[in-house]
């Protein structure tokens, strides 16, 4: 298996590690069958890369085998943001490239520097993705990585902008909706919310990302840790219902 190299990730503060923690943790009471999980969100800049890729390295961390699929193919930036190269400076291959017949699987999913972190990253974007994700192609992919890892992360473009991530939504056990704290309006979560049901995939819940937390507790460890930017709201439950999960 080839390698990729995540150079630029730095650690969580304390309060952002723990609620992220928690996130984990409730995606684990989520039940035995949900395995591949949608991030997604309504809008750009709620969070769905941060959280994906913070919450994939938490599973690594604790010794869970996780997969991370980045299929924002119009738009990712995590290659860019996070410093992801391949370790021996070939040339990057993404799901695209499996999905479009140029490689096997077995070439686009690499291990990383983070021990039980796997990632299928996306090499290059791509202005139309529409058709390499109907494709039967891409089942068989979600279907072959989820025999091989305990969990499949898959971070998608926002759901209002474009139909991907309901293409995308038909393979997951479920999905999660990130909601940017004071900035998404109401009824496009509520939108968004609908949008999911159609696809028949449960949406898992809802993360509050970036919110002011302002308890006495956080107080306490902000003083200790310095954290101020990494607010996320704790919520995540089974309760489909829009405003159930918050
Ligand atoms: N809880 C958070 N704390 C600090 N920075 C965050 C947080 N959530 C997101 N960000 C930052 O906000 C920006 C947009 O987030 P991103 O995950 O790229 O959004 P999306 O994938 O939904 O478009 C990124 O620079 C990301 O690092
Ligand atoms: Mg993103």
């Amino acid at each position: 298996m080839k390698e990729l190299k995540i150079h630029s990730m730095p650690e969580l503060p304390f309060a952002a590690a723990e609620a992220l923690n928690q996130l984990r943790i409730n995606l684990g009471f989520c039940g035995d069958g949900i395995r591949t999980v949608m991030m997604t969100s309504s809008v750009p800049n709620e969070g769905k890369s941060f959280l994906t890729i913070q919450l994939w390295r938490q599973m690594a961390l604790v010794g869970t085998p996780v997969l991370l699929i980045d299929c924002d193919f119009r738009n990712s930036e995590m290659r860019r943001k996070y410093g992801i190269r391949s370790a021996n400076q070939e040339k990057l291959l993404s799901a695209a490239h499996y999905l479009a017949g140029k490689a096997e699987i077995q070439e686009v999913i690499y291990k990383t520097n983070i021990p039980n972190g796997y990632m299928i990253p996306v090499a290059s974007t791509i202005a139309n993705p529409t058709i390499l994700l109907e494709s039967p192609q891409f089942a068989r992919m979600v279907e072959y990585c989820a025999q091989r890892f305990a969990y499949i992360l898959i971070d998608t473009p926002p759901l209002c902008s474009v139909a991907d991530g309901l293409n995308i939504a038909r393979h997951c056990d479920g999905s999660v909706l990130v909601v940017r704290s004071g900035s998404t309006p109401r009824k496009l979560v509520e939108h968004s919310a609908q949008l999911l049901k159609r696809t028949e995939t449960p949406l898992l819940g809802m993360v509050l990302n970036r919110a002011d937390t302002g308890s006495r507790a956080s107080a306490y460890y902000q003083r200790y840790y310095g954290s101020s930017d990494y607010g996320y709201g704790r919520g995540h439950s089974h309760n489909k219902s829009p405003n159930g999960g918050t």
